[in-house]
């Protein structure tokens, strides 16, 4: 039995992380400020786990937080688009100031192995596709250049202070318990909500912008792998976390009409500053050095995913 220490245990990725490892008999410990998770998503493991509320702006927060654990899974972040280009300062402060204390207080603690959340964004607009880590970066928004930061962080402590880090770029994850109720939402969990109560959902652009949307399960799995894979093939790395398929926002808005019985047609507006048109990944570097597969697809995905916001 090892002990997790998961950042932004309330969001939706961070509680499915924790639902997880409970339940394959892990010790689990994890902080939020609630900027953006939720309580509500970890209320009913809240007694099977030790929860801090904390910002990881705090670095003696983080230096508690760290004490003893084995693998720090760090997924805290304000993770919008938008919202960055907006409030440049905000998200450098959660996501770049944030992830150097984690990573100083998971070096001091003499931590295993830090897991980070990193972002497909930072590949950028590049026409190349499927994207895959050889390739050069090139973020547009804020919110992808403060992820790439962070990212170059872990492979620079892996390789000066010895901390094994593995960076995971996570490519659109979608599930249950993805807050649908801000204009800064991922794209699936607002549609999901707003053609359930009978709402007429916006696209931004004209719906030929795809994504590789990948399910939470995916995800979960592919954290799992990234802390117990040999050192020699993880440390210092940076995989794709995705399924290697692409879905355009009027392919996903068809599927979502079947799945909730919404007649009406989308609102078509002009796309948001920042946004990237293409996103797709090659997943064989996770494959070979991870052992990662996605073992749920698109629509089986979304399916699940509609039915826990109906029942919600
Ligand atoms: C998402 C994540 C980001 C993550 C990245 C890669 C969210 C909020 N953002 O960014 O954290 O790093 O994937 O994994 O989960 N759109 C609409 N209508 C809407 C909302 C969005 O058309 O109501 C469009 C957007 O303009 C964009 C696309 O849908 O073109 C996807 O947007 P979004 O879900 O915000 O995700 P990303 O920006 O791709």
């Amino acid at each position: 039995m090892a002990l997790y220490l998961i950042t932004g245990i309330g969001g939706f990725i961070g509680s499915s992380l924790a639902r997880a490892l409970l339940s394959s008999g892990e010790q689990v410990r994890g902080v939020d400020n609630f900027s953006t998770g939720k309580r509500e998503n970890i209320a009913e493991i809240l007694d099977r786990i030790d929860f801090r509320e904390a910002d990881i702006g705090d670095l003696d927060a983080m230096h508690k937080a760290c004490a003893g654990v084995d693998f720090v899974l760090h997924q805290a972040a304000i993770p919008s688009v938008p919202k960055s280009v907006q409030d440049p300062l905000g998200s450098n402060r959660a996501n770049v100031d944030g992830t150097v204390n984690v990573l100083v207080a998971a070096r001091d603690a003499q931590v295993t192995r830090v897991i980070y959340a990193a972002s497909s964004s930072a590949y950028g607009d590049t026409p190349t596709l499927p994207k895959n880590e050889a390739m050069s970066p090139d973020p547009i928004s804020p919110y992808a250049v403060a992820k790439l930061a962070s990212e170059r962080y872990m492979i620079s402590f892996s390789r000066c202070y010895q901390l094994e880090t593995v960076s995971l770029r996570y490519f659109n994850i979608f599930g249950p318990r993805q807050d649908p109720s801000s204009p800064y939402s991922g794209v699936l969990a607002r549609f999901i909500m707003q053609m359930l109560r009978g709402e007429q959902p916006t696209i931004f652009g004209d719906g030929e912008t795809s994504r590789d949307f990948t399910y939470i399960d995916n995800a979960v799995e592919a954290n799992l792998l990234a802390c117990k894979a040999p050192a020699n093939q993880a440390a210092g790395q940076v995989f794709n976390v995705a399924t290697g398929t692409r879905i355009t926002l009027n392919q996903a808005f068809k599927s979502l009409q079947g799945m909730t019985a919404y007649s009406g047609q989308p609102r078509y507006e002009p796309e948001r500053k920042g946004d990237i048109k293409h996103s797709l990944a090659d997943i064989s570097k996770a494959q070979a050095g991870l052992g990662y597969n996605p073992k749920v697809n698109f629509e089986e995905g979304l399916r699940r995913t509609v039915e826990w916001y109906r029942r919600k």
